[in-house]
């Protein structure tokens, strides 16, 4: 899978960019304000029809404008060329894939799967627990067969359980969805597990070449205890859950957690070093999706030089250039990043929202 043509209209500041990137590694360089980050979230948004950035999408239709378009050729694994168009303005969405409008983004995200590194993905760590599901997901969705639909039956489930928890209706009333929240959960649960296992091996075998003599560790952890059965602990917390309003425990409450050293990477490690640990956590998962998968993803690493020191940033370089996937880094400095290892390279300039 590849990204062969990208036509940006009113996107942040690029009123009208066309791009062609090759299969290997795309350089942007621009200086500060240029439109660098503005064309990975534009690649970004066309996976998951939402930015790393913002939630508005007034924030990024270009100003005075009235929509926002992107216009792309999706290059399939079988060779084939499909087209994937965006329109978006401040009260409607567009979607084309394939020359169909399509209503559900997961469509989009099967053809086209996109992950970014960029300068706040540390909040991946020190952020809420639903940023990590969040990153647990993209893989198992990806990954494991059957997992959309499951949530999507239990997403039904849970909201019927807490709505019944909120309106004190009575408790039989409340349990009505026991049943089906157990199975749903369970089967989640079955899913994140076996993801997170296969995961696990790229992950380790990058923390040992970052962290060296340091010892990371990544737990996943399910939302309920290990040693307790969810239809019991559903029957059994009622009561409570009914004063809160809502459901305690289940797979929306399921947590993935770190530790360098033996400490909270939440808490006690350097900046640099969550940042460096996001980095790891992506490339494992793009890593797995393409072995997996056995088809190249897009990575985007925006501003990569200023994420780490030298040292890191080499090491960072070396393992990209041995993955085989479609690569877009962004830098101010050219000369910060050494593109040698890789046959296949495109330079695009970035100045005031055009390329050059
Ligand atoms: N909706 C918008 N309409 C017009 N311009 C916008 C919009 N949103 C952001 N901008 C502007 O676009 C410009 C490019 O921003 P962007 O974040 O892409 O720059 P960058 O090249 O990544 O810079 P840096 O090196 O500082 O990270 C900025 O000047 C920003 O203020
Ligand atoms: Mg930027």
């Amino acid at each position: 899978m590849e990204l062969t043509r990208l036509q940006i209209k009113n996107f942040r500041n690029l009123e009208n960019v066309e791009l062609k990137p090759v299969q290997g590694v795309n350089l942007i360089v621009g200086d500060n304000a240029s439109g660098k980050t503005s064309l990975l979230e534009a690649i970004y948004y066309l996976s998951h029809i939402r930015s790393f950035r913002t939630q508005k999408v007034t924030d990024l239709i270009l100003r005075n404008s009235q929509y926002l378009q992107l216009v792309a050729n999706i290059k399939s694994d079988k060779k084939h060329i499909i087209p994937l168009g965006i329109r978006r303005s401040r009260n409607k969405s567009e979607i084309r894939l394939n020359k169909k409008p399509i209503k559900r983004v997961s469509d989009i995200a099967k053809q086209f799967p996109v992950l970014a590194i960029h300068p706040d993905s540390y909040k991946l760590i020190t952020g809420s627990p639903s940023q990590r599901r969040q990153y647990l997901d993209w893989g198992v969705f990806h990954v494991e067969h059957g997992f959309f639909k499951a949530w999507q039956r239990f997403k039904k489930a849970l909201m019927q359980r807490n709505a019944a928890l909120k309106s004190k209706q009575s408790p039989d009333m409340c349990q009505l969805w026991n049943e089906e929240i157990n199975e749903t959960a369970n089967y989640i649960d079955k899913l994140r597990q076996r993801y997170f296992n296969k995961l696990l091996p790229y992950f380790y075998q990058l923390t040992k070449q970052f962290f060296g003599e340091e010892l990371v560790e990544i737990y996943y952890k399910r939302g309920w205890s290990d040693e307790k059965d969810l239809l019991q602990l559903l029957e059994n917390n009622l009561y409570k859950e009914r004063l809160k309003g809502y459901t305690y425990y289940g797979p929306h409450r399921a947590e993935i957690s770190l530790k360098v050293a033996g400490r909270s990477a939440q808490t006690c490690i350097s900046r640099g070093q969550q940042k460096t640990l996001v980095a790891l956590m992506r490339l494992a998962q793009a890593m797995q999706y393409t072995e997996a998968m056995q088809v190249p993803c897009v990575l985007l690493y925006d501003d990569l030089a200023a994420e780490l020191d030298s040292k890191h940033r080499q090491l960072i370089l070396s393992v990209l250039s041995k993955m085989n996937i479609q690569l877009f880094l962004s830098t101010i400095e050219k000369q910060q990043i050494d593109l040698s290892a890789w046959n296949e390279t495109k330079l695009f300039h970035v100045e005031h929202g055009k390329l050059i």
